[in-house]
């Protein structure tokens, strides 16, 4: 028996919902910085990171509400990742999750600061897990796993290597360094903390790692796809910010009809490492058919 991922997903979504709330109303700060910081966690993103978590516990069995403090932080490293991304010096873009992006509200500096407080905050809030529900030792390995995924090995190497190479005709290659670490990275983190929530052996967090791995680059396919057949409405962002700045993307080297079977490969394989891993994978199949289908 699995649980339908609708209801999972309002029921441990609403909760993310209130944890974000409750983080930033309780910081003792200038109003300005957490008026900032809430206004992108709360612009109402897809919170597919934490979904991912939660369904990775329930793939063990256990309760993903000892996630939360976890899910939280991942999802602010995702929202800062965001804010800078969007930021003049990097793509310029003027709309995120349907609003205006975070420079345009409070200004550049505020931004830019709002995106540290996220990142800084992450780490706060896995070691506020309460104790019963992970050790010190545990939290130890939550925080190694997203510093690790966020930093220059990770989310921020993928930037890096983004920005580098607006303007060049990358490799299919280079292409996938760029999204497996700019976007894939943290996917696999939330999956694999998942996993370390539920103290998995290495064997179950390396068939997890593989998973993550195809779902990572489906992920980001998608994301140029939408880039140029989305509707600004559909996906909260502009069309096109892709191909104004020069970027390669799977459509531009493979097609749209490559980039689109690139993308059923990688889901096709993504359930079938889920299947290796023994584990009951039903919300982490049902995520992975949303990923391929989203239009958003
Ligand atoms: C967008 O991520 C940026 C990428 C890493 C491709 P999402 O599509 O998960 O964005 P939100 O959180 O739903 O806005
Ligand atoms: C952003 O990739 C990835 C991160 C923010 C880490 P994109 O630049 O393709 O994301 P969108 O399209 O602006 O959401
Ligand atoms: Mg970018
Ligand atoms: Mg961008
Ligand atoms: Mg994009």
């Amino acid at each position: 028996m699995h649980q339908s991922l609708d209801s999972f997903s309002e029921h441990y979504k609403q909760m993310l919902e209130n944890q974000l709330k409750d983080n930033i109303s309780k910081l003792n700060s200038p109003d300005e910085i957490k008026q900032s910081m809430l206004y992108s966690l709360e612009a109402g993103g897809k919170r597919i990171r934490p979904l991912l978590l939660f369904a990775a516990m329930a793939a063990f069995g256990e309760n993903p509400a000892k996630g939360l403090w976890t899910a939280a932080a991942i999802e602010m490293v995702h929202t800062y990742s965001l804010i800078h991304d969007d930021l003049p010096s990097m793509d310029d873009d003027d709309l995120r999750r349907g609003k205006p992006t975070n420079h345009k509200v409070f200004g550049e500096a505020l931004a830019i600061l709002a995106g540290d407080a996220l990142l800084t905050y992450s780490f706060q809030s896995i070691t506020e897990t309460p104790q019963e529900y992970a050790s010190a030792d545990v939290k130890l390995a939550l925080i190694m796993e997203l510093s690790k995924a966020s930093g220059a090995e990770g989310m921020v190497g993928g930037q890096a290597a983004d920005i580098k190479g607006e303007g060049k005709h990358l490799s299919l290659e280079e292409l996938e360094y760029i999204h497996l670490h700019k976007t894939g990275r943290l996917l696999e983190c939330s999956v694999i903390s998942g996993a370390i929530l539920a103290k998995a052996s290495e064997d179950t967090i390396k068939a997890l790692s593989d998973f993550a791995y195809h779902l990572g680059l489906a992920f980001q396919i998608r994301d140029d796809i939408l880039d140029l057949e989305g509707t600004e409405e559909e996906i909260g962002k502009p069309i096109g910010s892709d191909e104004s700045k020069n970027k390669s993307t799977y459509p531009s080297l493979l097609t749209m009809e490559g980039a689109k079977k690139a993308l059923s490969n990688h889901i096709r394989a993504a359930k079938e490492k889920l299947i290796e891993t023994g584990l009951n994978t039903g919300l982490l199949e049902s995520i992975t058919d949303l990923i391929a289908q989203r239009s958003h």
